[in-house]
């Protein structure tokens, strides 16, 4: 099963970084100012990652207990973060490095799973034709101009490329292929996968990385579904099938480095969000941005390491756990793991926490950050409830005993032991 790890993993970090950071006002910048390639050649001439550090990413990464990293190894702009043989717009022209590499084989130093983010959009490539998300939608003569663009060129190139990134650095374990999109849009034609030749790219990609996962993103189903900056309510299932999935997620709404975007999630409400994914079965995929000069945001640093406190004493709860056969009670989301089940308390509650059809199914209650013993009680049916004790339980119901005080980490975590 090529997901298994995927699924243990449950926490990724996303890296975008392109000749966008240097932009610094969102990766679509090209797109949203519809600046023309002479204005975009001015961050080539400037890119310089002089603090473009793979080894500190990967440690970042393993010490917020992220099991994988993805790596935008193209994005929509075109640029190219490995030496690539296709064409001259890459990191080796621009700085002399193929970050690829270094990336990969920090990654692998720390034991983490590779995975690489490639663009199918090219704003760049001559043959790519203009459409609706292009950054030259607004030129009527571009309609002209797209009848001498060969997008069977086009095809060709992006097979090559993705050829070279699948052979030129060891074992891959996934590939974020970056999206499909068929509807027309101001009058310019969509692009749907058989401008991508998807099904040969993916036969192409199970030839040469037959372990690796692919990402739903070529228009034709893949090995998982990638809700982008949203998070579903349920475990996801397709015809009765549940299915792998990955919320993708960013810190501030902005994938590249978007330095006067303060639109700042907090460490708290990052954890919950991570919670909630696994409580419904599926990863987190956290996104930073490194800055103009490869470097993280301070910003960024500091919610990271916030949470990999949260991870290092809660890591069990997540790392290797999933949905749990249980109705949650209101106050937050269970998780499991082997015979572990895992309350994540979103809200604080008064005194006690009531949790159905639990009575005689969990034999120990403790807070998983500091391993402290939590009483419980079943509060007998049988007996007229009085107001000092928890009353007007259903049947069944299980009650976990709280100090007033909540404890202070983002999330608290209550551990069952499952009668076994
Ligand atoms: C979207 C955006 C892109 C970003 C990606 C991440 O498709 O176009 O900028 O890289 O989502 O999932």
């Amino acid at each position: 099963m090529r997901q298994q790890w995927f699924g243990e993993a449950r926490f990724g970090l996303f890296v975008h970084f392109g000749l966008y950071s240097g932009a610094a006002r969102h990766e679509w910048v090209q797109n949203y100012e519809r600046l023309g390639a002479e204005e975009y050649q001015a961050y080539f001439d400037h890119f310089d990652p002089d603090l473009f550090d793979a080894r500190a990413l990967a440690r970042r990464a393993k010490d917020t207990s992220m099991g994988y990293v993805v790596l935008t190894t193209k994005h929509h702009e075109g640029f190219c973060l490995w030496e690539s043989a296709l064409t001259d717009y890459t990191s080796v022209e621009a700085c002399g490095r193929d970050l690829v590499r270094e990336y990969v084989d920090a990654l692998r130093e720390e034991g983490l799973r590779v995975g690489l983010y490639y663009s199918l959009i090219d704003w760049h490539h001559p043959d790519f034709t203009v459409d609706g998300n292009h950054p030259r939608r607004g030129d009527d003569a571009e309609r002209e101009r797209n009848a001498h663009r060969d997008m069977d060129r086009y095809r060709e190139y992006l097979h090559g490329q993705v050829r070279e990134l699948l052979t030129g650095y060891g074992e891959i374990d996934y590939l974020f292929f970056d999206f499909t999109y068929p509807e027309e849009q101001g009058g310019w034609a969509g692009k749907g996968p058989e401008d991508w030749g998807a099904e040969e790219l993916l036969a192409l990609c199970r030839e040469l990385q037959p372990g690796m996962l692919v990402n739903d993103r070529l228009g034709i189903p893949g090995d998982l579904v990638t809700p982008e900056q949203y998070q579903p309510t349920a475990p996801i299932v397709k015809d009765g099938v549940p299915q792998v999935w990955e919320a993708c997620q960013t810190i501030n709404g902005s994938w590249g480095y978007h330095r006067d975007n303060h639109d700042q999630k907090s460490a708290d409400l990052l954890v919950r969000m991570l919670a909630d994914s696994v409580s419904m079965d599926g990863n987190m995929l956290l996104n930073v941005g490194p800055d103009g000069r490869g470097a993280l945001a301070p910003r960024d640093e500091t919610v990271l390491a916030e949470i990999g406190e949260w991870m290092r004493r809660h890591r069990r709860a997540i790392v290797g756990a999933g949905h749990a056969p249980f109705v949650p009670p209101r106050e937050g989301v269970y998780t499991r793991r082997g015979a572990r089940l895992y309350l994540h308390l979103f809200t604080w509650p008064l005194g006690f926490v009531h949790l159905p059809g639990l009575a005689g199914e969990a034999t120990y209650a403790r807070f998983l950050h500091d391993g402290s013993w939590l009483r419980m009680s079943v509060t007998d049916p049988e007996q007229q409830a009085d107001y000092l004790t928890p009353a007007g339980e259903a049947p069944g119901t299980l009650t976990v005993h709280l100090p007033v005080r909540r404890p202070d980490v983002l999330l608290p975590v209550i551990e069952l032991t499952l009668r076994s």
